[in-house]
């Protein structure tokens, strides 16, 4: 299987590039491509150019514009790496026959409620993130029968800066934290997608009526209070010196942080049909979190 993967240097794209490796080549790219190969998204015909002189069997996108709040002053630009390019690389996956694998977020939801969002519920994008997303994941799905779109949310790694060393740096420094209490989620790991991503195209290969849009995150739930609660606590077991103490981590409202795009308040998906399609179980987001946190911490 020859493999074509956009973004490698991003979180999902970096855990990517160990999980396909044993699907066959993977021809990685960054924003600055491979010599004749583009990979820059801004780059429409070049992209198109670089999928025809490949010619995979599977292109795998994990580039996008992701700066949510930086997307709502650069729509045009937001829109043409979320939504025109993912459009482009799926009429070049349609021509070759090749498989579209592509990741969409939970802010294609207005995020009112507090049931889990599944495949067939109405979208409502609340900010430019999100309608380019959908954009994204509606040119995916129309140009290319053979795709894999999957809708995940609260990303994090361990490479690169993320919500849980924001967390354990201000624990270290601060008497108080405040953390938003009234938006709930799943954190998930790019470790995770990579690897349920691999699981998925070799199924996907041998039975393609499994193509189609599918919900992916963590089990279980929790808000980004107890998201930051879970992550202090853990340092402070493991010996870490944090400051700040357990009943000093105080929860908020999303209005205590005003940002220029508005977050969902319900980005719970529901993964039943992910889980059925591809017999896998999703593990609860403290498994991940914590492999995550043993790394971050050096132990
Ligand atoms: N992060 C989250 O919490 C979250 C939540 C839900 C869904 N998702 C979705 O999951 C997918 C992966 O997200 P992630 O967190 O791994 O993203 P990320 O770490 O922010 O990486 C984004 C990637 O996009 C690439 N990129 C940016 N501008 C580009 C351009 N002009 N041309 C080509 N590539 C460009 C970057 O490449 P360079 O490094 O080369 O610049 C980078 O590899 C995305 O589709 C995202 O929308 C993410």
């Amino acid at each position: 299987m020859k493999i074509l993967l956009f973004g490698k240097r991003g979180q999902v794209g970096w855990e990517l590039q160990r999980s396909l490796a044993p699907l066959g080549t993977v021809i990685a790219l960054d924003h600055e491509g491979d010599g004749p190969l583009c990979g820059s998204f801004t780059d429409l015909a070049g992209l198109a150019a670089c999928v025809r002189a490949v010619a995979p069997d599977v292109i795998v996108n994990a580039a996008a514009h992701t700066a949510v709040d930086k997307a709502e002053s650069e729509p045009q630009l937001a829109g043409t790496l979320n939504a025109l390019a993912p459009g482009v690389l799926a009429e070049e996956a349609s021509r070759l026959g090749a498989w579209l694998v592509h990741y969409s977020t939970d802010y294609v939801f207005a995020g009112s409620g507090e049931k889990p969002w599944q495949e067939c519920d109405a979208t409502a994008p609340l900010s430019v993130y999100g309608k380019t997303k959908l954009a994204g994941e509606q040119a995916v799905a129309a140009a290319c029968t053979k795709h894999l779109i999957f809708r995940t949310s609260w990303v994090y790694a361990a490479r690169g800066n993320n919500f849980a060393r924001t967390m354990l740096r201000l624990a270290s420094e601060r008497d108080q934290l405040k953390v938003i209490a009234d938006q709930i989620g799943a954190p998930t790991g790019a470790e995770l997608l990579a690897d349920v991503t691999a699981h998925a195209i070799r199924s996907a290969w041998q039975q393609p009526a499994l193509a189609g849009l599918y919900h992916l995150v963590a089990g279980g739930e929790t808000s980004w209070h107890g998201y930051a609660r879970h992550v202090i606590d853990f340092a402070r077991q493991a010996g870490e010196a944090i400051r700040v103490a357990p009943t000093a981590i105080e929860a908020v409202p999303s209005s205590a942080y005003p940002l220029p795009a508005p977050r969902p308040h319900n980005s719970r998906l529901d993964t039943r049909k992910l889980q059925a399609a591809f017999d896998l179980r999703l593990p609860d987001w403290q498994v991940g979190v914590n492999r995550m946190l043993v790394e971050v911490l050096g132990q």
